[in-house]
């Protein structure tokens, strides 16, 4: 056992209170300092939990290849367990809290005997905003330990806000035989606590990430006036310097991370427009004494989709991998340089798995969900104002979703209702990040149907209350990279070229450009888009920037009926927004 103790009698007595359920061999608290790093790396590889890269390429990276049955989130496995099932609401697996934390203590039962438990203070947000919010994550998997490293203000700095503060959620997380039948999430936002077993899966075992900074914290920013959003928050200025931001909520795999570092095409980048990073999955947004929405960035570091990330689509992510990055999944090239498909033409020696790989196959080298973890700070577009305490304003609210039909490049919304209403009726096609199958739509409101941490009804109300007196608050617009033709192919050739449409909801938000109204939102006049360069079919100028008005219609009747789901919990101003738009469909 390490001496150290913290000066705080609670958390003193909850590791105690763990140390004796689980029963490790010893107690570590994380400093955060780089030779505890260096020394669990080196654990870790001598045990094999990672190994090294071409350290000549990749200087101080490593890979991990994580058990095959652990890959992914497992939303059939998350658990909200609040006193009353309503409160969780039909968008969350729901768990009698006690029969929760009774199946749980069974799991964690003397789990970590043989093993270290690791103590990981840590804080979401800058460490001297008073928008951020600590936790402490127990756990036995030192590539959790190096990974809330690079994700979170991560040790002693963390520790000393924490006692200062004298509370914190409280995280315990073991990776258990990493066997899927004994395997759990669980959530208890009235507690502030999350349990998790069986997974080290990043989004299922760093607990700062989509546990703590967004079901806990979605449930706490409900009860406190601020909002925990599945979004990247981005930096963009114009020639002339002037600065707004802008917060986006895609479904995982939909392109945060790409849209967070965008390079902006070659014309702009002339004419002095540029893109900066703040942060590319969790935004947590306030209102200020000016009334608008300042948003932090709750992570330190990214958790990003290896797959189709190139020189091409998103140069600052590649640039951010050259070194201090951990690789989980991804394939490896014959001189030991990490690969993913996507990444370029070389052809990778060994899979995901370990195995020489066999192109015949037809099974990817890299797992579709093989992600890198790397610190915010080493992207080229990063932004200091990502320290800021204060957090930036938010002039833009972006929702958009992976559809392959009906849904046009970008629209806009009314008025702050029904932005709501199109942030609630967002639909999206799955992706790897979750098990389970792929391609298949399904409303995901705001990109939280997995990270919700109460009932959406709820939480769409949440949203409605910003609008009131004395609130200055952003445009809503909603977009579509995704789009494909009769071919099968994407119409719109997105990544960089997203930029002419960040470029137009500026010119809304500074009323510099008109647009076309229709019963679905503001679409652009194609004219004020700067479509320079990009060549498009006739197909895909129609798909992009028209909208089917029968196609529409049965829509917003899904829509009606999915908001129907909730009952009479759902706010009546949303039923009638939906109702409204309805009708003008005809
Ligand atoms: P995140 O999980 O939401 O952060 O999504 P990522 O930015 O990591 O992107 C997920 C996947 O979508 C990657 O394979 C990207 O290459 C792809 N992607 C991202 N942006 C675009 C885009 O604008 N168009 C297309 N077609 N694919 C994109
Ligand atoms: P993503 O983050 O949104 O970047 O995919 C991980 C996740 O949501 O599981
Ligand atoms: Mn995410
Ligand atoms: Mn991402």
């Amino acid at each position: 056992m390490t001496a150290t103790t913290s000066q705080l009698a609670s958390l003193n007595q909850w590791i105690e209170e763990v140390a004796r359920l689980t029963r490790p061999d010893r107690i570590h608290w994380c400093d955060g300092g780089d030779a505890e790093n260096q020394a669990l790396i080196a654990r870790m590889l001598e045990d094999g939990t990672l190994l090294r890269l071409n350290q000549e390429t990749h200087p101080n990276s490593y890979l991990h290849r994580s058990h095959p049955d652990d890959v992914a989130r497992v939303e059939h496995l998350t658990f909200v367990c609040t006193a009353k099932r309503d409160d969780a609401g039909p968008n969350n697996h729901w768990m009698e809290p006690a029969i929760a934390r009774e199946q749980m203590r069974g799991l964690f039962e003397g789990c970590m005997r043989g093993r270290t438990m690791y103590v990981v203070p840590y804080c979401m947000g800058p460490i001297d905003s008073p928008l951020s919010r600590c936790g402490v994550e127990i756990t036995d998997s030192p590539y959790v330990v190096a990974n809330m490293r690079i994700m979170t203000r991560m040790g002693e700095a963390a520790l000393k806000r924490i006692e200062r503060e004298g509370g914190f959620v409280k995280g315990l997380h073991s990776i258990g035989e990493l066997n899927p039948d004994r395997r759990f999430i669980m959530h208890f936002p009235e507690e502030l606590e999350i349990q998790s077993f069986g997974s080290g899966y990043g989004g299922n075992a760093l607990l700062g990430k989509k546990c703590h900074a967004l079901r806990i914290a979605s449930h706490q920013a409900r009860g406190e006036g601020w909002l925990a959003e599945h979004m990247l928050i981005l930096g963009i200025e114009n020639p002339r310097g002037e600065k707004h931001y802008i917060a986006a909520a895609f479904p995982s795999a939909c392109g945060k991370t790409n849209l967070a570092m965008l390079i902006p095409p070659r014309g702009y980048v002339r004419d002095g427009w540029k893109i900066t990073t703040i942060g590319d999955d969790i935004c947590w947004m306030r209102p200020g004494p000016d009334g608008r929405l300042y948003a932090i960035n709750p992570e330190a570091g990214f958790f990003g989709v290896a797959p189709g990330t190139s020189e091409k689509s998103n140069p600052n992510a590649l640039a951010s991998l050259q070194k201090n990055a951990i690789f989980t999944n991804v394939a490896v090239t014959d001189d030991n340089q990490p690969w993913w498909e996507g990444l370029d033409k070389r052809a990778p020696a060994t899979d995901w798995k370990g195995n020489a790989f066999d192109p015949a196959s037809g099974n990817p080298a890299a797992h579709p969900n093989s992600r890198f973890t790397v610190s915010a700070r080493q992207c080229p577009s990063w932004s200091p104002m990502a320290e800021d305490p204060r957090g930036v304003p938010i002039s833009a609210i972006v929702f958009g979703g992976r559809r392959a039909s009906l849904v046009p490049l970008v629209f806009e919304a009314r008025d702050w209702t029904h932005g709501v209403l199109i942030g609630a009726a967002m639909g999206s096609e799955t992706t790897a990040a979750a098990t389970g199958a792929v391609g298949v739509m399904r409303r995901d409101p705001m990109a939280m149907k997995p990270f919700c941490g109460y009932n959406f009804a709820d939480y769409f109300n949440h949203w409605l209350s910003f609008d009131k007196a004395g609130a200055n608050l952003p445009k809503v617009f909603h977009v579509n990279w995704f789009r494909k033709g009769e071919s099968g192919d994407f119409l719109w050739p997105g990544f960089g070229d997203n930029m002419r449409v960040l470029e137009w909801m500026l010119k809304r938000v500074e009323g510099k450009a008109g647009s076309i109204e229709t019963p679905i939102g503001h679409l652009p006049k194609i004219e004020d888009v700067n479509l320079d360069g990009v060549e498009l079919t006739p197909e895909a100028r129609e798909k992009l920037f028209d909208y089917d008005r029968e196609g529409w219609a049965h829509e917003l009747a899904s829509i009606g009926e999915y908001l129907d789901e909730y009952g009479a919990r759902m706010p009546e101003a949303l039923r009638d927004e939906q109702r409204r738009t309805a009708t003008a469909l005809g």
